[in-house]
């Protein structure tokens, strides 16, 4: 098939889906299974699932035309996996970086195959939309123009607002092309009359010296003199650098400055937001920090246990939802090796792992690096451990604590009753640590 035949294919076989879907929320036949996946809570929400069977049952609970922006940075049909690096120590204290399958990009390596997995996404993303919200479409030079091509099918091309030009300066370089810097945002408005909000930028002078134009306001700063200008559509930002603070090893983790630009521009404080395609939860981050409420998905077990760590310890108060039967598969053994009194009433526990065997797929971590999983498996497990979650006052609502080099075996919780203790490794398999 030509490349053309392909997208149309894909895209009449991602409308087909589309249509059996809303046929079956709109008569509710679903064929004896439950009506709604998830029962959504009040406030921002993190789910571990399939982003079509979470926007299906988010339309079921009537999500319909709540979001005001919805960005996503779906996979870009690189017709490759991906990683993410996570940081492990063997028996004698030494750091490997092992290389864990983050998520798949190949779709058969068939463009019908991706065009119909998104296109029957954009379009339950386009009924989440608000009438007044847009649709901000994070991808690059391989299916930028697949993807431009049928939101102007699906959500009319009077409805496209922008081609953001994101420029970066890190990556490798070409030979034999010239280097590629840049990934493209495409913005599109449900409708024509959409929310947003264009902030200035410097626009340097020539020569950086004064116009003294009549009427028109100058500033100068290190560099020269400047006017403000609205802000156009290439963006010079950083990529998250290899040293930066920002970098938690996730492979297409994007920049906070970058979401935020988006989350300023196309929502205001209080809005509800949305990433279907959440991987680490830059978006989410970048929209809590922001005072925006947000929902984030993403399939990857990995994925969601960043999204999750990063959340927890920017001080984000979320609720998490994953399917039945994803959840805890193992036990870990925990046990309280002191507990004291406090004045008010609670009780500081210090606990011990005393038992910890982790479920470790090793068919997803890179050949190379398996030999440094099996020995931290062997000599030391619980250095496979990467956070606890402690639910202090058994409410259903977790804290996350970072196994920091002092505490690794040792944990410490300040607790006025029953605490409901979990553990993740560092892979995000999450384990049972029981109610102490
Ligand atoms: C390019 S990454 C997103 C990275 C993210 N913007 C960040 O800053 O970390 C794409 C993500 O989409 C997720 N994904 C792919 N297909 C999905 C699906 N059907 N449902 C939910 N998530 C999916 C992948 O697991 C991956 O984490």
């Amino acid at each position: 098939m030509t490349v053309l035949e392909q997208i149309t294919a894909g895209l009449s076989r991602g409308r087909q889906e589309y249509d059996r879907i809303m046929e079956q929320i709109t008569t509710g036949d679903n064929h004896g299974a439950d009506q709604s996946l998830y029962n959504m809570p009040e406030g921002s929400v993190l789910v571990h699932a399939d982003n079509l069977e979470f926007m299906m049952s988010l339309l079921k609970e009537g999500y319909q035309g709540k979001f005001r922006t919805i960005y996503i940075d779906p996979p870009f049909f690189t017709k490759s996996k991906f990683n993410a690096a996570v940081v492990i120590k063997d028996g004698e204290g030494t750091k490997h970086r092992i290389r864990h399958l983050a998520f798949d990009d190949r779709f058969e390596r068939s463009l019908e195959c991706y065009i119909e997995n998104m296109s029957v996404r954009l379009l339950l993303m386009r009924d989440l939309l608000a009438d007044d919200g847009t649709l901000w479409i994070h991808l690059d030079w391989h299916s930028s123009h697949y993807i431009r091509l049928i939101m102007d099918e699906l959500m009319g091309e009077k409805n496209f607002v922008n081609e953001i030009i994101w420029c970066y300066k890190s990556g490798g370089s070409g030979k034999k092309h010239f280097s590629r810097k840049h990934d493209t945002i495409l913005v599109y408005g449900k409708k024509q009359k959409y929310y947003i909000d264009i902030p200035e930028e410097k626009s340097y002078n020539r020569g950086f010296k004064p116009y003294n134009f009549k009427g028109v306001r100058e500033y100068c700063d290190d560099q020269g003199w400047y006017t403000l200008v609205n802000m156009k559509d290439v963006w010079n930002v950083d990529m998250v650098g290899r040293t930066s603070s920002e970098r938690n090893g996730y492979a297409t983790q994007k920049p906070l400055e970058l979401m935020r630009r988006i989350i300023e521009a196309g929502s205001q404080e209080g809005d509800l937001t949305g990433d279907f395609f959440c991987g680490s939860g830059s978006f989410l981050e970048a929209a809590e920090l922001a005072g925006r409420k947000w929902v984030g998905c993403d399939n990857e077990k990995l994925a969601v246990s960043l999204a999750r760590k990063r959340l927890t310890s920017s001080g984000s108060d979320f609720n998490f939802l994953e399917t039945e039967g994803d959840g805890i598969a193992e036990r870990i053994g925990i046990s309280v090796k002191e507990s004291q009194p406090l004045e008010n009433g609670g009780r500081l526990l210090k606990l011990a792992v005393t038992g910890f065997v982790p479920d470790i797929d090793i068919g997803y971590i890179q050949k190379n690096d398996r030999l440094h999983v099996e020995n931290a498996l062997r000599e030391d497990p619980v250095q496979l451990l990467d956070y606890i979650m402690i639910d202090n006052d058994y409410d259903g609502q977790f804290i996350c604590r970072n196994l920091t080099e002092e505490v690794a075996g040792d944990i410490v919780v300040i607790a006025p009753g029953r605490v409901r203790i979990k553990a993740v490794d560092v892979f995000g398999r999450e384990y049972d640590g029981g109610i102490i």
